[in-house]
């Protein structure tokens, strides 16, 4: 497996004012829970909100909100330059060369379902024959591994369901990691399908993007990329990692819910049939049929999710202002640090790679004896919010011989003495449920 070693130039602390100014910006770091200073580690799950954000979307609801790419007035006209403007500035932020290759989603799940269901659509001869080259036939094969969250296995083995191809899996080491080796034990000849998350949101783990993409294309296999615990956290160039789709959603990266995105390199959007039908999304209409829009918009039926997309592009300005590059040497800071303090404590179990390895910013563990609910919960009782759970990856905790696992999660306003405030509650909770410290 290619395994990066991170260094202390990989890992480095967003400091002093600019991070006071950072967490100035999150009203939600203000209050306290529990009598406590908010601690808020969950941002794997959804991050906060900056005012910058809620402020761009609440002047353009006040004043601009209009349906896009329809009205023949001036505010609409505006709403749908903002809307296209916000795809654009989304695309550079992920290294898109063409913004076309950006379709607004409802969350990362919805995109995964759109190219799986789309894919049973070309499977059935829907859009033929520009969309042959993704159907699949019976026995042809489907690779995803045992770490994906629900989202990016559901909608793989309807695929599977649908068309008669089998769903394959690389196996997860004892600590939830895997590699090459372990991917090479499953590509084969009938590999049609390599959907993986580029950084797991339970152990981690950074995916080897770049040498999965090289083995599936000798393969002719369709690369499918989840990109959610990646595009929020570091520098990503969609088009250099030359991956077919990817799926990441708005809420993890400061922006609202509600607004997703897939991403599909040109070529495989053309060939992709659309799974959602309705206005918009047309060029033609007659009771017996209907003619689609070229990508992106014949993926986007509906009223679309214009504020979300305006928003979402303030929230990749503000990642980008402060440089992708040095949120992910931040959260691999704190990660680090955490890492450090857990190894001090008996009886912790940390998933995924380790100290020392590459790893996304978070960090989920077992304390033993102790449910992870149960820990979650006296946590919380000291305004240290984590999650706990199985974090929609049933599987790998199957595999870890765990029911749950606790996660703490970072983003750029996370502090050193967060985790410090983690590490500490983490030892009363072992001494009130009567374990060692
Ligand atoms: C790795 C990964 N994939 C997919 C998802 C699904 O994202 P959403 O619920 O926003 O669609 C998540 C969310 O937790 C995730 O962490």
């Amino acid at each position: 497996m290619t395994t990066q070693v991170t260094t202390p130039a990989t890992r480095r602390l967003l400091v002093g004012e600019e991070l006071a100014d950072i967490r100035a910006q999150f009203p939600a770091l203000e209050q306290s829970i529990n009598g406590q200073p908010l601690s808020y580690l969950d941002s794997g799950a959804t991050a906060l909100r900056p005012n910058r954000v809620l402020d761009v979307e609440r002047a353009f609801l006040a004043t601009e909100n209009a349906a896009v790419h329809r009205g023949a007035h001036e505010l609409a006209a505006r709403a749908t330059v903002r809307f296209e403007n916000a795809r654009q500035a989304v695309a550079d932020y992920v290294g898109a060369a063409d913004p076309d290759t950006i379709v607004w989603t409802a969350n990362a799940t919805d995109a995964l379902n759109l190219v799986a269901t789309g894919i049973a659509g070309a499977s059935r001869g829907r859009g033929a024959p520009a969309s042959a080259r993704l159907a699949l036939q019976p026995g042809d094969e489907i690779v995803v591994t045992e770490a994906e969250h629900h989202a990016n296995l559901i909608p793989w083995q309807e695929l599977a369901l649908a068309t008669g191809a089998q769903l394959r899996w690389v196996a997860v080491r004892d600590d939830g990691t895997w590699g090459l080796d372990e991917l090479d034990d499953v590509l084969t000849e009938r590999t049609r399908i390599v959907a993986f998350s580029h950084v797991s949101n339970v152990t981690g783990l950074v995916a080897p993007v770049a040498d999965v993409v090289e083995r599936a294309r000798r393969l002719g296999a369709v690369t499918v990329l989840d990109a959610c615990q990646s595009a929020p956290h570091g520098s990503l160039d969609l088009d250099a990692l030359g991956v077919d789709f990817a799926a990441f959603s708005g809420h993890k990266m400061l922006g609202p819910s509600g607004i997703g995105v897939l991403y599909g390199r040109a070529e495989m959007l053309a060939a992709l049939p659309p799974a959602r039908f309705g206005g918009s999304m047309i060029t033609e209409v007659t009771m017996a049929g209907a003619e689609y829009l070229p990508a992106p918009h014949r993926f986007e039926a509906g009223t679309q999710p214009v504020s979300q997309a305006v928003a979402l592009a303030e929230a990749t300005r503000m990642l980008t202002e402060v440089g992708p590059d040095r949120v992910h040497a931040h959260e691999a800071a704190l990660a680090d640090r955490l890492l450090a303090g857990l190894a001090e404590l008996d009886g912790i179990r940390v998933v995924g790679p380790a100290r020392g390895i590459e790893r996304g910013g978070l960090v989920s563990f077992v304390v033993d004896g102790i449910h992870a609910h149960d820990a979650g919960q006296f946590l919380d009782a000291q305004g240290v919010a984590v999650r706990v759970g199985h974090h929609c990856a049933q599987p790998l905790h199957r595999r870890l011989g765990v029911a749950a696992t606790v996660r703490a999660s970072f983003y750029l306003y996370s502090t050193p003495d967060e985790v410090d405030r983690l590490l500490s509650a983490l030892v009363d909770t072992r001494t009130f449920f009567g374990g060692a410290a």
